[in-house]
């Protein structure tokens, strides 16, 4: 692996699951694995799971982690080709990138959409130019599009519980959720790819009309406007928030009769409940669901060392 920027990158999902569940029996297997490599994580914008989970994948392999909060403490940087840099911008990522690409063996970036120009979101405009100028391995900690450490971590997840199921496939549904602002689509589009790619779930997403994904994300899925219809017989329900791709970054409609209460599971199979987190109480979800035994918002979020040590040793081997 050399790159780790969506599910194209992963190889085989079954491997990458089975090696995250050897390092959560025994996380410091393989410390000689990292010993005298360095990674930076660089932050454009705000985490508190993927920062923390990512250092500990890490030093569980005998790395140095070094965070770099880029969007607080670092030189606001220019990222467009053969731009006049006499306004705000004050140094160009194909100045900054190669000396990361220096400092560092493997380099984590984390930078959200700007909801406002679709084309070079979906471009992954920001993330490339990071690979393209460092000249070293790139981890995505978050992107423009996908989420791709959160989706090999729900991955995980689902595969922990799939020894208790009757079914052939559970019934995997993907939710969207009301909240107070709009959100990327990435943890949605990559959940869908990943799911997808997995190939072990009956995947349906429900949404109110006008949250439709791009289709190169969701492909095969079932996809309905009905929660109701979605949620029968449900296994696992993922619930998320996403702005419309379709009238790019708005609120079409923030239906608060689509928050996820106790009461609409009923007619599920005692489904459990993901949720990549952070979450808004009682406007995603109320309280009543996320404090139940069915949540394990708390498990999955924890497998994010897993899936990001999984991740990480297959790049260090792999590695020059
Ligand atoms: N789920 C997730 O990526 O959490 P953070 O934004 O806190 O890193």
């Amino acid at each position: 692996m050399t790159n780790f920027l969506s599910v194209k990158d992963a190889g085989n999902i079954n491997e990458l699951i089975s090696s995250a569940n050897n390092f959560r029996i025994n996380p410091f297997s393989q410390q000689s694995l990292g010993r005298g490599k360095r990674i930076g994580l660089i932050f454009l914008n705000p985490s508190l799971r993927t920062r923390l989970s990512t250092q500990i994948a890490a030093q569980n392999l005998g790395m140095e982690p070094v965070v770099f909060n880029a969007s607080q403490d670092g030189w606001s940087l220019e990222f467009e080709e053969g731009a006049i840099m006499n306004g705000t911008s004050v140094e160009h990522i194909k100045d900054a990138a190669p000396i990361l690409g220096r400092y560092f063996d493997i380099l984590g970036v984390r930078t959200f959409p700007s909801l406002k120009n679709k084309e070079e979101d979906y471009n992954e405009y920001v993330l490339n130019q990071f690979v393209k100028y460092s000249g070293i391995p790139v981890v995505s900690l978050e992107s423009a599009t996908v989420h791709p450490l959160q989706s090999l971590t729900d991955v995980i997840t689902i595969n922990d519980y799939l020894p208790l199921q009757t079914k052939m496939k559970p019934k995997v549904v993907l939710t969207w959720a009301p909240h107070v602002k709009p959100l990327p689509q990435c943890v949605a589009n990559s959940f869908c790819e990943w799911i997808n790619a997995w190939d072990k779930c009956d995947f349906t997403i429900t949404h109110p009309a006008g949250y439709e994904l791009d289709k190169n994300f969701t492909k095969g899925a079932h996809v309905t406007n009905s929660q109701a219809q979605a949620l029968k017989d449900a296994d696992f329900v993922y619930v998320k928030n996403w702005s419309s791709y379709r009238d790019y970054g708005k609120i079409e409609d923030n239906d608060v009769n689509w928050m996820l209460t106790k009461e609409k599971l009923s007619p599920s199979n005692n489904a459990k409940i993901m949720h990549c987190l952070p979450v808004r109480r009682n406007v995603e979800l109320s309280d009543e669901v996320l404090d139940s035994p069915n949540s394990i918002v708390t498990e999955q979020a924890s497998n994010r060392v897993w899936a990001a040590q999984s991740v990480l040793a297959q790049i260090l081997k792999d590695l020059p």
